[in-house]
């Protein structure tokens, strides 16, 4: 049997052009987010966004994972843009969407542009999180640690309850068989991150996962490319943080192709990194890694 493509994207941040500036913007986060973004701009390149959807479709995934920050600003006209965008990767049923710091940059409006999305983050209809998604042979349990946060913080918390819900979850799904995603923008490991970049709450996350086991967790936020591990019941569970999908020069857009066993899937996960390439201005394979085996090339 085929194996079961997953493709995992993350850090997007698209277009931040269609987001007009507004005179009731100027209290909050978002001024500073966009003298920020005045710095950065040259670091996100649509022409590598666009080979990106080139690539992903050219691998025909039977799921896109997107893990966060779709937009800058979080603003209506970007979540207006983000929608189309995802439209044309995907329909709503095989593209699952957690959502990124960015895409909570203010309260105001946050349960509204959130509710937008509501097809991308799952099947049960409504915004809530943890939401599982099954497919074949994966089970995609996408949680959400996008929260506004006070300026120059870019942190994320899952809360209580998210986490709560998140260990009865993973506990229905242990006998199931199987390979269990877990999706969120934040990272799970200590130090990925700064403090003021980091999950506040990952202490409880990682106590859930190494009481009820995951089979691999994908993140973002970092923008660069994390191998890392977490703590499981029994082998630790492999953390993969891929960098941003729009990265330009000079280090380039990424994404990866997560190949699930359907006869294993907690087994002999496959991973193949794709780079985008600035002298063909096409995505190229980078190199290709085993899982759990973690950073232990095969190809
Ligand atoms: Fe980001
Ligand atoms: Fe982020």
């Amino acid at each position: 049997m085929p194996a079961f493509r997953l493709a995992h994207l993350s850090d997007l941040h698209l277009a931040a052009e269609v987001a007009p500036a507004r005179l009731s913007d100027l209290p909050t986060k978002r001024t500073l987010s966009r003298l920020a973004w005045r710095r950065k701009r040259q670091l996100h390149d649509p022409a590598v966004l666009a080979a990106l959807v080139d690539d992903v479709k050219a691998y025909d995934p039977d799921h896109v994972a997107l893990s966060g920050d779709l937009t800058n600003f979080s603003t209506p006209e970007e979540f207006a843009y983000a929608r189309g965008w995802l439209g044309d990767l995907g329909g709503p049923e095989s593209v699952t969407v957690s959502l990124g710091n960015h895409d909570a940059l203010i309260a105001r409006g946050h349960a509204a542009r959130l509710a937008s999305l509501t097809p991308w983050l799952g099947d049960a209809g409504e915004p809530v999180f943890p939401q599982v998604r099954r497919r074949g042979p994966m089970a995609l349990v996408n949680l959400c640690s996008a929260l506004a946060t006070p300026p120059l913080m870019a942190t994320g918390r899952l809360g209580e309850a998210q986490i709560e819900r998140l260990d009865q979850i993973l506990a229905e799904l242990a006998p199931s068989g199987l390979c269990r995603v877990v999706m969120l923008h934040h990272p799970v490991g200590a130090g990925v991150v700064s403090w003021r970049k980091s999950l506040t709450d990952a202490p409880a996350l990682r106590a859930v996962l190494a009481r009820r086991g995951a089979d691999l967790v994908l993140h973002g936020h970092a923008h660069e490319a994390v191998f890392g591990a977490v703590a499981g019941p029994g082998e630790p569970i492999p953390c993969l943080c891929v960098p941003s999908a729009s990265a330009g020069a000079p280090d380039g857009g990424r994404w990866h192709a997560v190949e699930i066993d359907p006869d294993a899937p907690r087994r002999g996960l496959r991973v193949t990194a794709r780079a985008y390439d600035a002298t063909s201005r096409r995505f190229v394979e980078l190199g290709r890694y085993r899982l759990p085996a973690i950073a232990t090339p095969i190809a």
